[in-house]
């Protein structure tokens, strides 16, 4: 990007735990700058706008036709994330960069895919480890032929919840098998099939292009995700990754030169907040060449809809389900503390001890996760 060329000006709207983490990455990004915030909770709205010496609007409606925005940034519940998602897309800023879920139904998300699409603005969704460039470059290096074929996907994530924070390693998943569409899966849930409630679930899925991958929600000694190529096998825990070449059969050697440029195979997640960063960067680089964010918002759609073909699955009896899925209805109602907002969940008392938590995290600091 030429550096002459004027920041981005972002407007954020949904001013909570996780929208003070967002804030700090836009102002950490030399091409982005933080004008305006928007929250209809005014406590919320006052403790952010003062941190970060925004214009603040209780109503966000207000603040999209008076500020002159590129980026919206709505970082909420995920009850209320569609309709706004929709509105920022008409309102006619050039990037949208929200949370994860981001919706409930396969409907919402497709309505918000397309009122993006449709309107060339790109759509980006979640503080996600899809952001972290470590697996890009190993993605890289297997687009080159370095590595050879991905022959398998192994997807380790002790989670009760497959949308909520189990669409992070989904999302990892969908890019290793290089966003191919899904042939079918088979899949099962750790509780009842018949809630619609976000659970654990594992399961399996065949990709068009002929990738295997295979889900496990059990607690394990090993997490993360595996990718077993003919010519490499790739292990990150998130926190830490670690490459090994070798060829079929034969014995593996770690090459740990592949992760020199993040300063290693440790320290991934924290403090560098590689994670964070990548998806500022990736917002910035979507908007300066017109290429997909890497975690967007058609990936996480995709996301969801392997969540909800595992628990079809479950539902008729283990049968494998295609794609794409018809029943456009079909959803996973996340769990209430990402559905609704916290301070309606928690309680003032317990909420208020998080947004000052949250508000006094410096800068490059730790992430909260999730
Ligand atoms: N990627 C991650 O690692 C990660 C981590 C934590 C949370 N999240 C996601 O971030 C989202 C927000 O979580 P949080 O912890 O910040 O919640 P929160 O309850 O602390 O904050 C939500 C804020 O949105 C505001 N809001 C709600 N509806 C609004 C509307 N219509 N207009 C304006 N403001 C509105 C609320 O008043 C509140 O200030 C959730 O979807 C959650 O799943 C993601």
């Amino acid at each position: 990007m030429n550096s002459d060329k004027p920041a981005y000006r972002v407007g954020l709207i949904g001013c909570g735990r996780k929208g003070h983490g967002h804030a700090r990455g836009y102002v950490g990004n030399p091409h982005t700058e933080l004008v305006a915030a928007a929250d209809s909770d005014t406590d919320n709205l006052d403790i952010f706008t003062q941190r970060f010496g925004v214009t603040g609007y209780a109503d966000y409606h207000e603040m999209l036709s008076s500020e002159r925005l590129d980026i919206a940034a709505p970082i909420l519940p995920v009850q209320p994330n569609p309709q706004v998602v929709v509105d920022c897309a008409g309102a006619g800023v050039q990037a949208i960069y929200c949370e994860k879920p981001m919706a409930v139904t396969l409907a919402e998300s497709d309505e918000m895919v397309e009122a993006c699409r449709s309107r060339g603005i790109h759509l980006a969704a979640g503080d996600a480890y899809r952001n972290m460039p470590h697996h890009w470059k190993v993605k890289a290096l297997i687009d080159a032929g370095e590595l050879g074929d991905v022959q398998t996907i192994n997807l380790y994530q002790g989670t009760g919840e497959i949308s909520g924070g189990g669409c992070q390693g989904l999302s990892v998943l969908r890019l290793f098998a290089d966003d191919a569409d899904v042939d079918w899966v088979t899949g099962w849930c750790s509780g009842d099939p018949a809630s619609d409630h976000d659970q654990g679930m594992g399961g399996h899925i065949r990709f068009a292009n002929g990738i295997d991958a295979s889900i496990s929600h059990k607690r394990s000694a090993l997490e993360g995700i595996e990718v077993v190529c003919s010519k490499a096998v790739y292990h990150t825990n998130w926190g830490s990754g670690h490459l090994w070449r070798g060829e079929a059969n034969g014995p593996l050697a770690e090459d740990e030169s592949v992760f020199e440029e993040f300063g290693g195979t440790a320290g991934w997640m924290e403090p560098s907040g590689s994670r964070q960063r990548g998806g500022m960067e990736s917002i910035v680089d979507a908007l300066d060449h017109n290429k997909e964010p890497r975690c967007s918002g058609d990936n996480m759609r995709k996301v969801l809809e392997i969540a909800v073909g595992l628990r079809e699955s479950h539902r008729q009896g283990f049968a494998p389900i295609r794609f794409p899925i018809e029943d456009r209805s079909l959803g996973i109602v996340p769990n209430e503390s990402r559905l609704l907002n916290k301070k309606q969940v928690m309680g003032e008392e317990r909420y208020a001890k998080q947004i000052q938590s949250a508000a006094s995290q410096p800068i490059g600091g730790a992430q909260v996760d999730g």
